[in-house]
């Protein structure tokens, strides 16, 4: 299990509680266009019980050390929720993990998936110990594929009609990150 409270720079990545039903479901609201287009549950009539249906949902994963989402806020403005990124299991056997992630879409490109992700990558391929952490991104959507480039991800392949989303079935590419490229990495940008 990650640890419930995650810092970097900018950001703290929490574990969710009943609180932040509110302020997660402003955070959906605001961005809702931008989700719908690639994320199956953000339909445009996604209600706010939906989002307490999350909240529980996630609070249930977390005491079964089953999946791990956390709401992503800036140290300056801790109140408003920011986007999510979450980590689960997709194979015990493989040590594999997938994550997944949005980020509300007043605060786009500010580098905040990739800071949050970078920050979850450390817990997976450190104290979970990890082989492998995959995303799974839809084909066309450039901003998520540019998260995986700069987080140095390699873009395995195509995996056809992956996710039904809005009625159309769409196509996603599988990119994946090993522990040793992980650790690799960190050496050098700590170098530099
Ligand atoms: C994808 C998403 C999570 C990215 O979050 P973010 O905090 O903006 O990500 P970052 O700022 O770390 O990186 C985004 C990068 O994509 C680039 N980008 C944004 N839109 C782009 C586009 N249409 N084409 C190409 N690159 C694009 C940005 O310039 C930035 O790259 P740079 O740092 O080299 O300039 C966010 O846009 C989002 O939540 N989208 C809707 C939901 C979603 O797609 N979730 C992911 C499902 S796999």
């Amino acid at each position: 299990m990650p640890r419930p409270k995650l810092e970097t720079d900018r950001l703290i990545l929490q574990r969710f509680a009943r609180r932040d039903s509110v302020t997660l479901d402003d955070a959906i609201r605001a961005s809702l266009t931008d989700l719908n287009q690639w994320l199956p549950w953000a339909r445009m009539d996604y209600t706010s019980g939906d989002t307490s249906a999350f909240i529980r949902d996630s609070v249930q994963a977390w005491k079964e050390d089953r999946a791990w989402d956390f709401s992503i806020r800036f140290f300056e403005d801790p109140a408003r929720h920011v986007g999510n990124v979450s980590l689960w299991t997709v194979s015990k056997l493989g040590k594999i993990a997938e994550i997944g992630y949005w980020v509300r879409s007043d605060e786009a490109n500010r580098g905040i998936c990739t800071e949050a992700v970078d920050r979850l990558l450390g817990e997976a391929f450190g104290s979970m110990g990890y082989h492998k952490v995959v995303l799974r991104i839809a084909v066309g959507n450039e901003a998520s594929d540019r998260v995986a480039e700069k987080l140095g991800f390699t873009k395995e392949g195509v995996l056809r009609e992956e996710l039904l989303i809005r009625g159309n079935w769409v196509d996603h590419s599988l990119w994946s990150l090993l522990d040793r490229e992980y650790r690799a990495l960190r050496r050098r940008s700590a170098a530099h």
